[in-house]
């Protein structure tokens, strides 16, 4: 009779979804790290890429682009794309040649798990699924985006506040404050500016508490093109949900509440952050631009499903 062994095949690397200790640097066979999602892991530099054609040689600027990739496999196998570290690209063209850098964003996730050599952050925004040696650490894995401020490439991600990095070395600053102005534990990765003024727009959900306890806090803050804060106000959402992008007109911010919601009971049990709920309606927060005051959110319904604003959303 045939070895049970023979019949199914071995789970490698994970226990019940789970990471072994000790294992070597394996990712789970799963769609979120194979073929086009497979992790690069690459740091580096390529002074003139191979180009199809020709480059017009009026052309004189830089594309960023930032994704996630993961460094280390994740503690549990069924982790998501999201989840990965943020590693930006920029693909300089200049005179008809094009240079390639890559980098990843030097979070302080990045540096504790590249310091212990392991995943260490559990599941996607559940501090509840972390290692104990990562208490306290900023979570974010600055994945989402990035956009130049004042000399700066800020990369961005929800859940945490921005990194700046150097736009031409792509070496990670630090964590970005704002000069200290902004202090909420959760920062958009879709920043909005003014076309005329400069100012950039920007707003924190589920900002209260960590960050990541599904609170009702949504804080709009407006920046002026030479960085000082000249907006900042708190307003309450009617759920924790999320809200993922935003617009803007001359007046007034529009923030799209998805009915994603997050359970602080869910996340204490370690499960996921967000569960969508089909009984829910797509909601509208707009709140003035200038001198906002928290009773002065205004908030819009229409029917389930996921917000223009949010799918789809503008090209990272
Ligand atoms: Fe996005």
């Amino acid at each position: 009779m045939a070895h049970i062994h023979d019949l199914a095949p071995r789970i490698a690397h994970y226990h019940a979804g789970v990471r072994n200790q000790n294992t070597q640097l394996k990712f789970p066979n799963t769609d979120v790290f194979n073929g086009f999602n497979a992790p690069s892991r690459l740091e580096g530099e390529i002074t003139d890429l191979e180009v199809d054609g020709t480059i017009p040689p009026e052309i004189n600027g830089t594309f960023y682009r930032i994704q996630p990739d993961h460094r280390y496999p994740p503690k549990f196998e069924d982790d998501l794309q999201f989840n990965g570290d943020g590693a930006v690209t920029a693909i300089r063209i200049q005179k008809g040649h094009a240079d390639f850098k890559q980098r990843y964003v030097r979070t302080e996730r990045y540096e504790a798990e590249t310091a212990e050599r392991r995943a260490l952050f559990g599941r996607y925004r559940n501090l509840y699924t972390d290692d104990e040696l990562v208490k306290g650490v900023i979570r974010t894995a600055s994945n989402t985006n990035v956009v130049f401020w004042r000399g700066m490439l800020l990369a961005m991600k929800e859940d945490g506040p921005p990194f700046a990095l150097d736009p031409v070395t792509l070496e990670t600053v630090g964590r970005y404050d704002f000069e200290g102005q902004v202090q909420s534990p959760t920062f958009t990765a879709h920043p909005k500016f003014d076309p005329v003024t400069g100012e950039m727009v920007c707003f924190g959900y589920e900002a209260g508490g960590n960050g990541n306890d599904a609170s009702n806090d949504i804080v709009v803050y407006t920046i002026n093109a030479d960085g000082v804060k000249t907006e900042e106000c708190w307003y309450k959402s009617p759920f924790c949900g999320m809200i993922h992008d935003c617009g803007i007109s001359e007046n007034y911010l529009v923030m799209p509440l998805t009915p994603l919601k997050c359970s602080l009971d869910r996340l204490k049990r370690g499960g996921n952050h967000w569960a969508w709920d089909p009984n829910e309606d797509q909601w509208y927060g707009v709140v003035p631009r200038r001198g906002g005051k928290p009773d002065d959110i205004k908030w819009f319904r229409s029917a389930n499903g996921a917000s223009p604003l949010f799918l789809p959303v503008p090209p990272n």
